[in-house]
């Protein structure tokens, strides 16, 4: 299997450095804009081979597309991330313009590839990529729910004293601090409704600082956060590559399912070789479906920038 990373700073990297330890792929290419930079990080990634008893081989290079070709799945992280105080939805100008150009690039040595967006905003950014690669739509999937979703367990895990491995948690909607939507009524520990053991307020407390989580640790870091982004995005590409059937909320063009057509929001998808291969559209409550359609309006809102741009 081959895998590329477009990007190798932060979460690039990480995500890269996550997919030689697990060694989900034998080939791995680490591709930057700036020279030198991701052919250095992949020289000190594969120097920790020998220390962690890895055989992926990691490549990087500058710019050079023919190295990619062939490549089972694509990540794209290429672009700006954010600065405190800064929304995920500033960045839409600048790194439309980066993900369009590269997703062009990428489909010329990789035509039927599988793309993983993971550049912000990330709702419209894999809108664009769809719009742009003309793939099957089961072959474009967003990372932002698997983050989420992992975020949500931390704050969960926090509250209730537990392991976050015996959570299940899910967010939905769409991937920034306003239209993301935890869904803490779902949420179990092993199986328990963790609304059994959480008061209203603490509940409230959770969700919000899920909601925010990113814009928490772009404040304490000073730009945006990659182990867990890294992780997540690599999560991804192991259900895929190894074909693991795994049910990870992911942002998606829906057609349809929960009431919406033509948008790319997070919604539990199962992924396996061919991409996403189903939606699991389950009955939200009216409740959580009127806030789903609320974040649909805001992310519709932020793709019209798009259409305005002759982007698409
Ligand atoms: N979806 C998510 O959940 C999530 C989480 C964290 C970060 N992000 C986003 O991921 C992106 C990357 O974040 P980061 O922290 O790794 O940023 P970073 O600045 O560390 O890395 C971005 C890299 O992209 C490279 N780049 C820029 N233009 C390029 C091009 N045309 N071709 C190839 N490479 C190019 C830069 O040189 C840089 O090395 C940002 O947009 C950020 O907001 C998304």
């Amino acid at each position: 299997m081959k895998v590329t990373v477009i990007g190798a700073g932060a979460v690039g990297a990480t995500c890269a450095d996550n997919i030689a330890r697990k060694e989900l792929a034998e080939e791995l290419i680490l591709l930057d804009i700036k020279e030198g930079f991701a052919e250095g990080k992949a020289i000190d990634m594969m120097q920790t081979a020998a220390l962690l008893g890895f055989d992926t081989k990691i490549t990087g290079v500058t710019n050079d597309y023919s190295r990619t070709a062939g490549s089972d799945v694509v990540v794209i992280t290429s672009g700006l991330p954010r600065k405190p105080g800064m929304t995920r939805e500033e960045l839409i100008g600048v790194n439309a313009g980066i993900v369009k150009g590269v997703t062009e690039n990428v489909l010329k040595y990789s035509p039927n590839t599988i793309i993983i967006v993971v550049s912000n905003p990330m709702d419209t950014m894999n809108y664009l990529t769809l719009k742009t690669s003309g793939l099957p739509k089961n072959r474009i999937l967003g990372m932002g729910g698997a983050l989420d979703s992992a975020r949500f367990k931390y704050y969960l895990s926090q509250e209730l004293g537990c392991s976050p491995a015996d959570l299940n948690a899910v967010v939905i909607g769409g991937h920034g601090d306003t239209t993301m939507i935890p869904l803490i009524k779902h949420a179990t520990w092993n199986s328990i409704p963790v609304t059994q053991f959480l008061k209203q307020e603490q509940q409230d407390k959770i969700v919000a600082a899920t909601m925010v989580g990113g814009a928490t640790l772009t404040g304490l870091i000073g730009t945006s956060a990659w182990y867990a982004p890294g992780a997540g995005t690599a999560a991804m590409v192991e259900s895929i590559l190894r074909d693991e059937k795994k049910l990870i909320s992911c942002g998606v063009v829906l057609d349809g399912e929960y009431g919406q057509k033509d948008i790319s929001l997070v919604v539990p998808v199962v992924l396996g070789k061919n991409g996403w291969e189903k939606i699991v559209d389950f009955k939200l409550s009216t409740e959580e479906q009127a806030t789903f359609n609320k974040s649909a309006d805001a992310v519709r809102n932020m793709n019209q920038v798009l259409s305005d741009s002759k982007l698409i």
